[in-house]
């Protein structure tokens, strides 16, 4: 289970943190890098005190990545949106659950959309929150920071969370992938995979990296010792 995870953890980098004038050649430089996915950080400046892009940005950036989008919904509502996520490339769509009245109802939408359906859970949200949602469920998120912003302090505070998160996962017995998110660098992620998380989400000490490739390894790397 966990310990075969930490041997190869999926790597993310969050686009959050990359030169914006030169979004199509960043996510060239990550993919050849050796990038698993491409995680997108949407904000509407409503559900956090920060703006981002949307759709249009993804279906400009899709044409030109192969990487598997995965769409981090920080936005509410979410479910008007969706469709569009959907269409413009994600193939991931993960929601915070406090974005709505109705999680439940938003992760079905995004499954009959064929793609896979993400929950997120922010620092102060407890993990048996989404226990209802574990069905309908692919990847877990967990916050390690308060959502809005990278470059923020890894909290770990969520290291247990994390474990907890694990153990449902594995009870629930079906491949649900469980991502961090904040903070993520070679100093934090040995814990976070320590802990049962098997995908990393890093911004900063990605895009923030001289050498991205040797950055990315570098996490791997990390993330096995
Ligand atoms: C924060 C975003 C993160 C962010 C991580 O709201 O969800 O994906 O880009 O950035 P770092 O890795 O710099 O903490
Ligand atoms: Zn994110």
């Amino acid at each position: 289970m966990s310990q075969a995870h930490v041997r190869r953890p999926t790597i993310a980098p969050s686009l959050l943190a990359a030169d914006f004038g030169r979004l199509r050649e960043e996510v060239a430089a990550i993919e050849t890098a050796g990038a698993d996915w491409l995680h997108l950080d949407v904000m509407d400046g409503h559900f956090v005190p920060n703006i981002s892009f949307g759709p249009v940005v993804l279906a400009a950036l899709r044409k030109h990545s192969k990487l598997p989008f995965d769409v981090h919904l920080m936005i509410t509502p979410a479910d008007p949106y969706i469709q569009a996520f959907a269409d413009a490339g994600a193939d991931h769509i993960a929601i915070h659950p406090e974005a709505g009245p109705h999680p439940h109802r938003t992760l079905q939408l995004i499954r009959s959309l064929g793609k896979k359906a993400g929950v997120v859970l922010n620092p102060g949200t407890p993990p048996d929150s989404i226990a209802w949602l574990l069905d309908l469920t692919d990847i877990v998120l967990v916050m390690s920071v308060n959502p809005g912003f990278g470059g923020q302090r890894f909290l770990p505070s969520q290291l247990d969370k994390i474990a907890a998160l694990r153990r449902m996962i594995d009870t629930a017995g079906r491949p649900i992938a469980l991502a961090v998110d904040g903070g993520i660098t070679p100093d934090t992620a040995p814990a976070v995979l320590r802990a049962g998380a098997d995908t990393l989400i890093a911004g900063t000490a990605v895009f923030g990296a001289t050498d991205y490739a040797a950055a990315i390894a570098g996490l791997r790397t990390e993330a096995a010792a």
